[in-house]
């Protein structure tokens, strides 16, 4: 497997992923409907126009690669229920045509982000039934966004089940990128900032490391994986958190001090994931 085609190469978290894959040897195509802005990657791989909510731009996009990596979507929060409504067009139909079209073309693999959010989001609404979450977890999807990852994860399914094709979801914590961690400070004494993911996230080169090892691991169905830093963004014992925020959230037994409320446990096993950066060495904090 040598010819990748990135859709939304050209975003925060894609920019990141480009970088990892070249690095590793791939050939690339960043497809996005926007090109790649200079102060992130310029153009560090061949880039292909192309609106993913249209089928044939999409199909004509990926033939003659060997996988895909599907990044494409609008990550944003709903603004109103008009936003919802196009961010779920936008997203659920996207992750359609990227999949069925790699079905189409018999592709070996497909890697996609799909999102934290489908366990519940924000957390101080949806209450977790335990903690640290896992994949076992109850779907609690609260927002257009969420709901367009939750369905495209059962189209995985289903696409995994005609086409043969592995599909692997990346259900990424919040990514964070160099530049965000100079506020992280500004969490520490206000964790209502924070408490909307359980106070996870997880560094944009880790989640790039994620992407690439699901294109290498051995599988062959349809399988999700959390993907989080190890320890929470906070200076607080998560228990502690947990206690005052989620009192009635079962706190599984051996929940290190800072560990994080997000288990990447099945990826670390099935994938090889192991998070590089932590915060505490990029702000430089000694607590
Ligand atoms: N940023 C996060 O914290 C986060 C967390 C969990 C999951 N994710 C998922 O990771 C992926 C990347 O997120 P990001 O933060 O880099 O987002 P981003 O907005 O920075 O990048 C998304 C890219 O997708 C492109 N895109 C959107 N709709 C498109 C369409 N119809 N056709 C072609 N290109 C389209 C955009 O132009 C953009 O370049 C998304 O699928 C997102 O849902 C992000």
């Amino acid at each position: 497997m040598k010819k990748i085609a990135v859709t939304g190469g050209s975003g925060r978290a894609g920019t990141y992923v480009v970088k990892e894959l070249l690095a590793r040897g791939y050939d690339l195509i960043n497809i996005d409907v926007n090109p790649p802005t200079q102060d992130r990657q310029a153009w560090l791989c061949p880039f292909r126009q192309c609106d993913t909510t249209q089928y044939g731009q999409v199909f004509a996009a990926l033939y003659g690669f060997d996988a895909v990596v599907h990044l494409a979507a609008d990550p944003r929060p709903d603004r109103d229920h008009y936003a919802g409504a196009q961010r779920f067009h936008n997203n659920t139909l996207s992750a359609f045509n990227v999949f069925n079209a790699a079905a189409a073309l018999g592709l070996e693999r497909v890697v996609w982000a799909s999102s934290e959010t489908v366990y519940g989001f924000p957390f101080d609404v949806v209450i977790p039934d335990y903690a640290p979450i896992d994949e076992q977890h109850r779907y609690s999807p609260r927002s257009s966004y969420a709901l367009s990852k939750m369905l495209a994860e059962q189209m995985t399914a289903q696409f995994n089940q005609w086409s043969g094709i592995p599909f692997i979801g990346l259900q990424f914590s919040n990514i964070i990128m160099p530049e965000d961690y100079a506020v992280f400070p500004s969490f520490w004494n206000d964790p209502k900032q924070r408490i909307f993911d359980l106070w996870s996230y997880v560094d944009c080169r880790d989640a790039a490391q994620a992407v690439a090892l699901s294109l290498t691991a051995e599988l062959s169905g349809a399988e999700n994986f959390i993907i989080a830093a190890d320890e929470t963004v906070m200076t607080r014992p998560s228990a502690d958190l947990m206690a005052e925020y989620f009192p009635t959230t079962h706190l599984r037994a051996g929940l290190g001090t800072y560990q994080s409320l997000m288990s990447s446990e099945k990826a670390k096993a099935l994938l090889g994931y192991l998070p590089q950066y932590h915060w505490r060495d990029q702000v430089g904090a000694t607590v």
